[in-house]
């Protein structure tokens, strides 16, 4: 089974629109001639449209980092699946543990967005991830299995085609602290047994599971040479164009 590797940056709330499409160009620049791995940035709503016209000529994706589930509406504060299609975007970041930790999204509106996204044609990367209090408690395998068979329920096989996971603990989200490449490769193989109950295993085989959590250059390679990951989600380390273009070009 052959998964195309997806280096994914989400920018967070950083960069206004003109710095937006600075880092932007840059990173189509580092993309040129790369067939055998995709990159996608995840810029704020507000630089979405000027970062997709900016990448316009390359083959770097652009996503959201979140979207609603209704097409439109007295949602105040939200984004609708069809204002991001409006402005080219076809993926979207969804359950960030921020998401998730700061502003309180629980499984069961994780899953609704789900929803909203593949019924409008958006392609979500589903994040999942442990705090540090649950790893130490050995509840890392049931929290992450708990994020999967929720945000994932009544989610066809169909549209799990469209779905990429990404395995974020939350421990080492912005802390510099990396799980260690066997520690994500036990639960991308975790995440990947998950898939095979919950569907079947050629699909299960074909879902890209990234990982995120203070990737840096100084780790992407040995992260990469893991069977069960297929990719990367950075934070930190995509905000300047010198480390992600290392990160893009991992060996
Ligand atoms: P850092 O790479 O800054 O740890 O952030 C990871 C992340 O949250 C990506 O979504």
């Amino acid at each position: 089974m052959t998964r195309t590797p997806l280096i994914a940056g989400n920018w967070k709330m950083y960069l206004n629109r003109t710095e937006a499409v600075e880092l932007a160009r840059s990173v189509a620049a580092a993309s040129t001639g790369l067939t055998d791995r995709e990159v996608m940035i995840a810029p704020s709503y507000l630089s979405l449209a000027a970062v997709k016209e900016a990448v316009a000529d390359s083959p770097v994706r652009v996503a959201a980092q979140n979207v609603a589930w209704e097409e439109q509406g007295a949602f105040t504060g939200e984004v609708a699946p069809p204002m991001l299609q409006d402005v080219g975007v076809d993926m979207v970041i969804l359950g960030h543990s921020e998401r998730r930790h700061v502003f309180g999204e629980d499984n069961a509106m994780v899953n609704r967005r789900m929803q909203g996204a593949l019924q409008f044609g958006l392609s979500p990367i589903l994040c999942v991830g442990e705090t540090l209090e649950e790893r130490e408690q050995e509840n890392t395998f049931s929290v992450v299995e708990e994020q999967l068979r929720q945000g994932l329920q009544d989610i066809s096989a169909d549209q799990m085609a469209q779905v990429v996971v990404a395995y974020e603990p939350v421990w080492a989200i912005g802390t510099g602290k990396t799980a260690t490449k066997e520690q994500a490769q036990e639960v991308h193989a975790f995440i990947r047994s998950t898939l095979v109950t919950l569907y079947e295993k050629t699909l299960a085989d074909s879902v890209r599971i990234l990982y995120g959590g203070s990737v840096k250059p100084e780790n992407i390679d040995s992260l990469m040479a893991q069977p069960d990951v297929d990719g990367a989600l950075v934070g930190g380390a995509a905000l300047q164009a010198e480390s992600f273009a290392r990160i893009i070009n991992f060996t």
